[in-house]
């Protein structure tokens, strides 16, 4: 029988979990029963985003954004509810209701297009391995001398796109219209806008797929040293974002969680060569400089956040290993520091750093590709597992230019390399010694090296405390009252407090609640006790009911994150929590009250009967409050 959509919502609900679909867009790290990250929601430089596994739910300390996981992907990926359901649906392989099947929209277009990538890369692979041409023996002979062979050719379903205008597009479009080619970035209107021409021409064909293996670009190689440019790649499109995937994630991915470890690369040719000879977890950026998208990807895949840059050993190259660590260092920043040195003597726990950043520098070779053609795979594994820290590297690289600077001026000016570098360094003692290997080095006295260096560290940190005080800001001020219904409204969200719902909501009056939304979120709660078992489900009906509203959603999670506050109470001190929240909402309420009060009598010091008559009110109502919270007492 067909699903209700309320069954399909719950169904998906039960696959997703919070620290999974967090983890797509936020480097997580556990630190007791919560996991901690960088907000997406804004810009900070220590974590104050939480996710609770438990309870299912995120929370942003620093600007107050929160919800499910279904409403996570929402925010994050801007879609709205129906559409979040239809993708895991078919994801998760259930069926939707009737009405909600998908008729043509977007979601169709993607699919298609992912199709038309994967039959073109057959295409162009078929062409190349089964076919007789000229121009096939050309290619076939250029990769010879690349040393593909035909097993990595069918490994990576390398191919070619010959010459000719139209060789693709004759026979995608018996099953493809137009738009979808267009769209995927396998044809291009022509000039005159008369038609469509195959957008590769003349070049091999390096099919590129996505984390789950889908087809979605390509990279194609020219073939003589003539055409320009070297490389041509698929634009960006629905299916394709270059700065969020990795050439070879698919096929690296269980080597990279084998090996707790990446090794990032520059160029097609570098990931397949490696993949090819056995060294597995290899992946590359594909014609684009490295993101912190790109290395949120690989943390998913790599515990301890350890990688290796492999770049070419040209000067981009290592400018681009000097780019690459600082994006990863920025990436990861707040989750601790940065591993600088090897001390898996004393500790072997994954977790110590925030991440660990190797630089692979082959002595031969101007890229990895070349290296392993020329010297060798096995060479290569042992460059890698001797691979100096970044720290190392970095010193290293600085050094290398020592005899550049001679002078006193030309000195000044190279310590100052040094600086940002030995600024990094956490550990007091290996700072000082690596002042002193610096300064000895160099020809500088270690001391002023040392006062250099110490300036520049009062500068970072006066920094440091103007961006607390830009948090500090952003978080809101809470009047009391609300802040007292927020935590009386709460306790319905304590797991164990020993109560059921109708106890609860028997200790606690509707009118109570003032602020808007909390009578609101009240309301539903009525409505809901009456047929939920436990408090998730209570959580993950009220997300479902909120999930067009995320401020709702975001008070919601406050109420529970209040909620925790209150665990582990006695039955006697949970009744006692409630109660002094009731107590502090009636003070609250009447030193409103007497303030409108005296108002009132300030305003009718005309009129002398009606001030009189305020003043009554004001004595009877005082006294009996008096008398009540005697009683109370
Ligand atoms: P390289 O110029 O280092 O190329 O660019 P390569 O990988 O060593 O190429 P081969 O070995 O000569 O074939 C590194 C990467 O930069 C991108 C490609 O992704 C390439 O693999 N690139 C380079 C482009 O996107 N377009 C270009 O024109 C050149
Ligand atoms: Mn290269």
């Amino acid at each position: 029988m067909a699903k209700t959509l309320e069954e399909v919502v719950s169904e998906i609900k039960n696959r997703l979990d919070i620290v999974e679909v967090v983890s797509e867009q936020v480097i997580l790290k556990k630190n007791g029963n919560h996991y901690w990250g960088l907000c997406p929601f804004h810009k900070e430089k220590t974590p104050s985003f939480s996710v609770n596994p438990q309870l299912g739910i995120y929370k942003c300390f620093g600007c107050g954004e929160g919800g499910d996981a279904l409403s996570f992907i929402m925010k994050t990926k801007n879609m709205d509810f129906m559409d979040v359901i239809k993708d895991l649906a078919q994801k998760y392989g259930i069926e939707m209701p009737v009405t909600f099947k998908k008729s043509e929209g977007t979601k169709d277009l993607k699919e298609q297009m992912m199709q038309a990538c994967e039959k073109a890369a057959m295409f162009y692979h078929d062409l190349l391995i089964n076919h007789k041409s000229q121009e096939i023996k050309e290619a076939t002979e250029y990769l010879t001398e690349r040393s593909i062979s035909r097993e990595i050719i069918d490994k990576f379903m390398l191919g070619l796109a010959p010459k000719n205008y139209t060789t693709l597009y004759d026979v995608l479009k018996k099953d493809f219209s137009d738009e979808v080619l267009e769209k995927a970035g396998l044809i291009l209107q022509t000039k005159e806008k008369k038609g469509y021409i195959d957008r590769f021409r003349g070049r091999i064909i390096i099919p590129i797929q996505n984390e789950n293996g889908e087809f979605v670009a390509f990279g194609a190689r020219a073939l003589s040293s003539e055409q320009s440019p070297k490389y041509l790649n698929s634009a960006d499109s629905l299916i394709y974002n270059k700065s969020r995937l990795l050439y070879g994630l698919y096929t690296a991915k269980d080597a990279i969680k084998a090996e707790d470890g990446v090794i990032l690369m520059e160029g097609y040719f570098d990931v397949i060569s490696a993949q090819a000879h056995g060294v597995e977890n290899v992946v590359g950026v594909c014609g684009t400089a490295l993101t912190s998208d790109h290395i949120k990807l690989l943390s998913r895949y790599t515990k301890s956040r350890k990688i290796y840059l492999s770049f070419d050993t040209d000067s981009a190259g290592q400018k681009a290993t000097n780019r690459g660590a600082t994006i990863i260092r920025e990436a990861f920043s707040g989750l601790g520091n940065i591993k600088q040195f090897d001390e898996s003597y004393i500790s072997t726990s994954d977790d110590k750093y925030s991440c660990e950043i190797r630089v692979v520098c082959p002595p031969e070779g101007k890229d990895p590709d070349e290296f392993i053609r020329t010297v060798g795979a096995e060479t290569f594994k042992q460059i890698v597992e001797n691979a100096p820290l970044l720290i190392d590297f970095q010193i290293n690289s600085i050094l290398k230019h020592k005899k550049e600077y001679k002078t006193p001026q030309e000195k000044v000016q190279f310590v100052k390399d040094f600086i940002p570098v030995l600024l990094e360094i956490n550990n007091e003692i290996i700072r000082s010694e690596y002042i002193k290997m610096v300064a000895d080095a160099i020809g500088v006295n270690d001391k002023s090296l040392e006062s250099e260096i110490r300036k520049a560290a009062r500068l970072n940190s006066l920094q440091q405390v103007e961006d607390k005080e830009v948090k500090q800001i952003v978080t809101k001020n809470v009047s009391i009252l609300e802040k007292t219904q927020k935590n009386l409204l709460s306790v319905f969200f304590v797991a164990d407090s020993h109560f059921s719902f109708a106890q609860i909501n028997e200790m606690i009056d509707n009118s109570y609640f003032s602020d808007e939304t909390l009578i609101n979120v009240k309301s539903t709660i009525d409505k809901l006790i009456c047929t939920v078992n436990n408090v998730k489900e209570l959580i993950e009906q009220l997300y479902t009911a909120y999930i067009e509203n995320p401020e709702i959603q975001q008070v919601l999670t406050d109420l529970i994150n209040i909620a925790e506050t209150f665990t582990n109470l006695s039955p006697e001190d949970f009744q006692s929590v409630i109660e002094e929240n009731i107590n502090r909402i009636n003070r609250c309420r009447w030193e409103d009250e007497k303030e409108k009060m005296r108002n009132l009598y300030k305003n009718a010091d005309e009129d002398d009967t009606e001030a009189l008559k305020i003043q009554m009110q004001l004595r009877d109502k005082i006294n009996n409050r008096i008398k009540s919270e005697k009683i109370n007492d």
